[in-house]
């Protein structure tokens, strides 16, 4: 299932989220891959840069495998693309295995002609004092590329998107937050026990993530249907 909420549509669909809903999840990845794709060569036609919010964990993966397969198989190139990730547990270092920088490179990142210094994901490793002015240099750096072109989520158990967990205000912003206990029960297999999850992650707010020009939230299967 994906929702759609574009700048461009017209007021009628700003007022019913366009909700489509799929076979099954490769069947939708692939076409938010091709959505992607189009973006990214439209940009570059326009000399401009492409910049995409972009989630971790299990429901983007096929959207990564095919604009990976697109790389290399068609030629799709990724030279005026631009990331942001939305989150990072915190503490965080990036070569751990449940890090979300090793996770991205892993999928996507290393696989694809994206240049090193157009690929942001919030540090997990600075120490906590610096962490307000981080965020405020992060919300900076989008606003330098002219905001987000396509804001790609998935949603948790708890429904959150990125890490703003239930309570998270609509006008939030890039910061740290604590992780809801559900959150950190469904992490707990990746870190080998739920004593091992950190409890707090830096994530971009509501409020950036509604900034987007566009945003396509995924949700698969029945474990996301109720939420
Ligand atoms: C991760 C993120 C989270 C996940 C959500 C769903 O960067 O932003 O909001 O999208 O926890 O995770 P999966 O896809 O593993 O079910």
């Amino acid at each position: 299932m994906t929702f759609l909420h574009s700048d461009s549509e017209n007021i009628r669909s700003r007022e019913n989220l366009p909700v489509t809903i799929h076979h099954g999840a490769r069947e939708a990845s692939v076409l938010i891959a091709k959505e992607i794709a189009t973006l990214i060569k439209k940009k570059k036609e326009l000399n401009d840069h492409c910049v995409l919010g972009l989630p971790t964990g299990s429901t983007p993966v096929e959207v990564y495998d095919e604009l990976v397969r697109m790389h290399k198989e068609d030629g799709l190139s990724f030279e005026n693309v631009v990331t942001f990730n939305l989150d990072e547990y915190y503490p965080m270092q990036p070569y751990k295995l449940q890090s979300y920088v090793r996770f991205m490179r892993e999928h996507l990142l290393d696989q694809v002609d994206l240049k090193p210094e157009n690929i942001h994901i919030p540090d997990g490793t600075i120490p906590v004092e610096e962490v307000p002015g981080f965020c405020r240099n992060y919300e900076e750096k989008v606003k330098s590329y002219g905001g987000i072109d396509l804001q790609l989520l998935g949603i948790g158990r708890t429904g959150h998107i990125g890490f703003n967990e239930p309570g998270s205000g609509k006008k939030s912003r890039t910061r740290l937050i604590s992780l809801d206990h559900i959150t950190i029960a469904d992490s707990a297999s990746d870190f080998f026990g739920e004593e091992n999850v950190p409890k707090r992650a830096i994530t971009m707010g509501i409020g950036n993530i509604l900034e987007s020009k566009q945003i396509i939230l995924m949700a698969w299967g029945e474990g996301k249907a109720k939420i």
